[in-house]
């Protein structure tokens, strides 16, 4: 399957109970969006844009009003395809004290798989790889409530992978951690995609995050207005503030060099690349 997630002219508006399709306000609109096997995709976008509506609808949390969200093939609207839709994507949300469930992290981790009726053996199996993957099967035994931010958004996420999901939707999952912490997710989800082909959406509000993509989407009400590798995207500095949005640090801090007279390529992303680019000018 060349598309691993495709939306195909999708509409959608959060209708209350006794509310008609017509008078409730589109979030998105004739909205298409097609991802491969085996990205890593950094949604970014203001407030309000829609990005966590993508999200749900990307694992039949929401169901499209008009158009079509197909998930490996599977039709997200067919309620027979909703456990094996489930299964395939993952999401990990904001709040890591809301999604874990147990007093001891590796029941945590197992509470996923339990809920699929996987055999007991083959749960043992799974909840020692996902918390090794994430680097954190030193604390399989301790209470999640006694670990970092960090820490605690790891469990969640080996909890995602011992379902073996084939794609991971992250929803602003490094909003609520420290620097550390969100260096770690990164650097875990990151290692996900590469070591193991899982699909990554990474939705976000940190520029640094997403030039870690290989493709990154800007939304703006409802709507894609950037899509493209991060090289390409942070170079639209207008279309970016006009959307809300900044551009990575180093991207800022180069801008105003080569305004000064500096001369520096253009679009660069890390502070590794500035430094890099200064060095070969001295
Ligand atoms: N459950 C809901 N019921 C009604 N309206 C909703 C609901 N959830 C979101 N909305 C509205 O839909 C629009 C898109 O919201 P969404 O949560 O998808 O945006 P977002 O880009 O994730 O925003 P944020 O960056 O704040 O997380 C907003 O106008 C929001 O107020
Ligand atoms: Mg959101």
């Amino acid at each position: 399957m060349d598309n691993y997630i495709d939306f195909q002219n999708v509409t959608f508006a959060y209708l209350n109970e006794d509310e008609e399709q017509s008078s409730a306000k589109n979030v998105i609109e004739n909205f298409n969006l097609k991802i491969k096997k085996g990205d890593f995709v950094a949604v970014l976008g203001h407030n309000g844009c829609g990005k966590s509506t993508v999200a749900k609808l990307c694992n039949a949390i929401e169901i499209p009003q008009k158009g079509k969200v197909y998930v490996d093939g599977l039709d997200t609207s067919d309620g027979d395809k909703l456990y094996d839709i489930r299964q395939k994507v993952g999401m990990v949300f904001q709040n890591p004290d809301n999604q874990i469930v147990a007093t001891i992290v590796e029941d945590d981790v197992a509470f996923g798989p339990e809920n699929l009726g996987i055999e007991p053996k083959e749960i043992r199996k799974r909840v020692d790889e996902a918390l090794k993957s994430v680097s954190m099967y030193d604390f399989r035994f301790f209470e999640p409530h006694k670990l970092s931010g960090g820490q605690k958004q790891r469990v969640a996420i080996a909890g995602i992978i011992a379902m073996k999901p084939e794609c991971i939707v992250l929803d602003e999952s490094t909003a609520m951690l420290d620097p550390r912490g969100r260096k770690e997710v990164m650097n875990t989800v990151k290692m996900l995609n590469e070591e193991f082909g899982i699909t990554i959406i990474f939705i976000t509000h940190y520029m640094d995050e997403a030039v870690k993509a290989n493709r990154v989407i800007v939304m703006e009400n409802g709507k894609i207005v950037l899509d493209g590798t991060p090289k390409k995207v942070f170079g639209e500095v207008d279309i970016l503030k006009k959307a809300g949005l900044d551009v990575p640090e180093a991207t800022e801090l180069s801008l105003e060099l080569k305004k000064s007279g500096v001369g520096l390529p253009d679009n660069i992303l890390s502070m590794e690349e500035l430094f890099k680019a200064l060095e070969s000018l001295i």
